[in-house]
């Protein structure tokens, strides 16, 4: 990919997108279920650009959505409503009755008081609201506390004992279709056991609900796998495949996997652009013109991004590499080793393909990037850059 170029031609701050890698990802994860019943449903929170969502809708996938908007974006790229599927913890009644009018594929239920809501509100429509339920398996899964799910003590889901109760309740009510059962056990996931160990609960309970006449006919995974940010051991998507596949022996059921980060994150660069240099005493800074509000990852998580600085060589030192928002937050790197750096010089921040731009706001006025996406060595705009009146337009009428 010619940085240099796209960064001249669009200018920076700016996300760009590999289309070509994130086919790649989807075909290796969809083939490694080959054989099996499967639906994977694109968290379209990991990158919701309507182009990237509309490419998964041309190779075949689902979208996995955790608001109204998120759905509209789904039927509006092209996902068939009976792909999409609407999670999430806390849906409101208009959502609601939105996902039921659309007839999507099923709503996820995370708790009694959304399966009565939900329950009412088909009965008003004079519908029948299909549903699964997320359980929480209560599983550690290994990575950073806020993208940990699958514990007691997260919010999400609900456990085993209530979730049986859900779906007797949903069995006897005229207005819901109990078709699926859900888990997500957290994000970046790098271990497989925890996946298996989740996989073995939420199947054990699709058994003892099949022996009491519930039959479900999807078996949701949710999402999770992990990729390389630096030198992370990664799951083997077939690995991934056989772990959860090896749980539901003696089951006839459709196996949907939710993957955001595994499909977008690594086909996602972020470029800005050098600048100036400069020292506070010993501790060297970059100041480039991208910032927090553009990639918070590194200061909501402290994640690590690789960082390339094209075309410079030559001896390194470390450096932060700060943005120009006015919060001492504000960083894409910390002690980053890198060779002296002039204005004007471009840093291409990897891996920010997924809870990159979509994580982005205005703090400090500031408009948010363009976005690109590239496919077959085609560049085309998918999302101009943000202008000051676009950032004032909802504002400006009250102004007295
Ligand atoms: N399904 C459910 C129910 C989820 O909650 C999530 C992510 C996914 C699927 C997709 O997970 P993935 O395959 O992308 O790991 N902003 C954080 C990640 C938050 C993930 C939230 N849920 C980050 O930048 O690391």
């Amino acid at each position: 990919m010619n940085f240099k170029e796209l960064a001249n031609k669009y200018q920076t701050p700016l996300y760009v997108y590999d289309l070509d890698y994130m086919t790649k990802q989807y075909e290796a994860l969809k083939g490694a279920f080959r054989g099996r019943k499967a639906l994977l449903a694109y968290a379209v929170k990991a990158n919701s650009n309507l182009s990237v969502v509309r490419h998964f809708a041309k190779l075949g996938a689902g979208a996995d959505c955790v608001s109204i908007g998120e759905v509209r974006r789904a039927f509006l790229a092209g996902i068939p409503k009976y792909k999409i599927i609407f999670s999430g913890v806390g849906k409101g009644d208009d959502e609601i009755r939105e996902a039921i009018e659309r007839d999507i594929l099923y709503i996820n239920l995370e708790s009694d008081g959304e399966l009565e809501r939900v329950e009412m509100i088909a009965k008003e429509l004079g519908a029948q609201a299909r549903i699964s339920i997320r359980v929480n398996p209560n599983i550690d899964p290994k990575t950073h506390p806020y993208i940990s799910t699958g514990l007691h003590a997260n919010k999400f889901g609900v456990d085993i004992n209530t979730a049986k109760r859900m779906y007797i309740r949903a069995k006897n009510s005229q207005h819901l279709d109990p078709v699926g059962i859900h888990s997500h056990i957290g994000s970046q996931l790098t271990e497989l056991d925890p996946i298996r160990e989740a996989s073995e609960i939420v199947a054990d309970l699709v058994r003892s609900l099949q022996a009491i006449d519930i039959d479900l006919k999807f078996f949701d995974v949710g999402g999770g796998l992990g990729i390389k940010y630096k030198d992370e051991t990664t799951i083997d998507p077939y690995d991934y495949a056989q772990a959860i596949l090896g749980t539901l022996t003696g089951l006839d059921i459709t196996v949907v996997g939710e993957p955001g980060r595994y499909l977008t994150a690594n086909a996602g660069y972020f470029l800005t652009k050098v600048m100036y240099e400069k020292k506070n005493d010993d501790k060297r800074f970059v100041i480039v013109d991208g910032a927090m509000n553009d990639l918070i990852r590194p200061s909501l998580y402290n994640a690590y991004h690789y960082v390339e600085a094209v075309d410079k060589e030559g001896e390194t030192s470390r450096a932060d590499i700060v943005g120009p928002v006015c919060e001492s937050g504000d960083f894409l790197a910390k002690d980053y080793e890198l060779p002296a750096l002039e204005h004007d010089d471009l840093l291409v921040i990897h891996s920010a393909g997924a809870y990159g731009f979509g994580m982005g706001s205005n703090y400090n006025t500031r408009g948010r990037s363009a976005e690109v996406a590239v496919e077959e060595g085609q560049d085309r705009l998918i999302r101009r850059r943000e202008t000051f009146e676009d950032l004032i337009a909802l504002e400006k009428e009250f102004l007295d």
